[in-house]
Order: structure tokens, then sequence, then C-alpha cells
């Protein structure tokens, strides 16, 4: 089914976007090199734009190695009746998501596919998402879309950041120079706008909050009410 040849554990073989169990020891090396070292800036403006009460319950879509989840999860003030829960197919990526999260109370991983969430209707009040929709292709943009919305209450955020359309030579730069490197149709249709053409197609209203490096937009998605 996928293009690619890495190595995939059972539950990212269900899927076509593109998996990480082969990263998922060196992932946390990586992150740096990849986010031009803005990761925490990332994750404290997701935070920043989820505005918690504390006791929420957040889902976070292509978690990764959880580091979001768990910063999210420390935000979350009333632990006993809060949980940020972390969603990954990349089973190997799941098990570290695990282990770095072990002294946390409210927070739980699970390996399934975004497209097919395995959460009950409006079960959420938010959700969010780094650098995950350049992995999957622009059907499932828009399958992911319509099963967040199904999973977060009426009014529920979706914050999402990822590669977008370059505002910038360097922007052009780098975002070309990741497809080039990773070789991915998908982060080309992020560069050429089809990420905004999926939210446009989806039940949420959207806006982009902020623009980082020339090529990384903070989106905030908001689920229609009559949903
Ligand atoms: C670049 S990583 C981003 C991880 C993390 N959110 C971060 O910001 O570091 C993209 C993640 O999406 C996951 N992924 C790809 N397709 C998926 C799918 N259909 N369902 C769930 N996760 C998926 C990959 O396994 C990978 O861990």
């Amino acid at each position: 089914m996928h293009k690619k040849q890495h190595r995939r554990s059972s539950v990212a073989q269900q899927t076509d976007g593109i998996t990480l169990d082969h990263a998922a020891p060196v992932y946390d090396l990586l992150v740096p090199l990849m986010t031009l070292g803005f990761e925490r800036r990332y994750h404290r403006l997701v935070t920043r734009l989820l505005a918690l009460r504390g006791n929420e319950q957040i889902l976070d879509i292509g978690c990764g190695t959880g580091t979001l989840t768990r910063d999210i999860a420390r935000a979350l003030t009333d632990k006993e009746h809060s949980l940020c829960t972390g969603l990954d197919a990349a089973e190997e990526m799941i098990e570290i998501a695990k282990r770095k999260a072990a002294p946390i109370s409210n927070i739980r991983f699970d390996a399934a596919l975004a497209e097919q969430l395995p959460y009950r209707d409006r079960s959420f009040d938010a959700a969010v998402s780094t650098f995950f929709f350049h992995h999957i292709h622009f059907e499932l943009k828009k399958k992911v879309l319509t099963e967040t919305a199904r999973v977060l209450r009426p009014g529920g955020s979706f914050i999402i950041v990822d590669v977008d359309v370059p505002t910038s030579w360097f922007g052009i730069l780098c975002a070309r120079s990741g497809y080039w490197l990773f070789q991915q149709s998908e982060i080309a249709e992020n560069i050429e706008g089809r990420l905004r053409e999926a939210f446009d197609a989806s039940p949420f209203t959207w806006r982009a909050d902020s623009h980082h490096s020339g090529y990384i937009t903070v989106f905030e998605l908001k689920k229609k009410d009559s949903l």
C-alpha cells in the first residue's frame, strides 16, 4: 500500500501516511534541526492558543515521541479531571512517548490511526497537531479533519503547526530543501497551499495565527457550532 520501504509496525502498516517507526530512536535528536531550534516556542504558542482552564480533555494527533503531549499535560492544572491523549500510528514512537511521560498522571498514549480515531463523538475539548499534516496526502488531510471534528465538542479548537505556503526566500529554501531531502509529495502539497484547501473543505472555520521562519504557520481552527 505504501510507497516507502521503511520498517513499519502493524498499526502503521494500515495507513498511507508516512509513519516514523524507523526514526523513533533518534527522533528527539533530529527535532532541533527540523524546527530550526524553535520546538519549545511552537509548544508555547500552541498552549497559549488552547487558553486552558486546567481540567480539559486534549488530543495530540501524530504526537511522535509525545513532547508536546507532555507539555500540555503539565499545563493542565487539575490533574484529577484533565487528560492529554497522544496518538500516533508508529508503535515505536508511542513506546518512547510512554517512557518519557512515565511520572505524569494525566496523560495517555494510543497507537492508532488519525483517520480512524478510536474515541467517542464529542469526547475532547480541543485537539493539537504539530508537523503531522505534511505526512499525509490531500485525501487523508480531509479525512483527518473530518474525524477530528467528530471527536471534538461543538466550538472546540484544533491548533495546527505545519509547513505552509512560503512567505520569504528563506522559507522557499527551507521548504523546498525539505521536499528535496525527503521526496515527500505531501510536503509539496502544503507548500502549494493544499493544507489550506483542506481546511476550506472541512467542518472548521480557520485562521492563520502566526508565521515562522518563512514556511511554518500556526493555524487556529474552530469546529463549526452547528456540528
Ligand atoms: C514529523 S512527526 C511529528 C511528531 C510530533 N507531533 C512533533 O511535532 O514532533 C509526524 C508523525 O505522524 C505520524 N503519522 C503519520 N501518519 C499517521 C497516521 N495516519 N495516523 C497517526 N499518526 C501518523 C508519524 O508516525 C510521525 O510520528
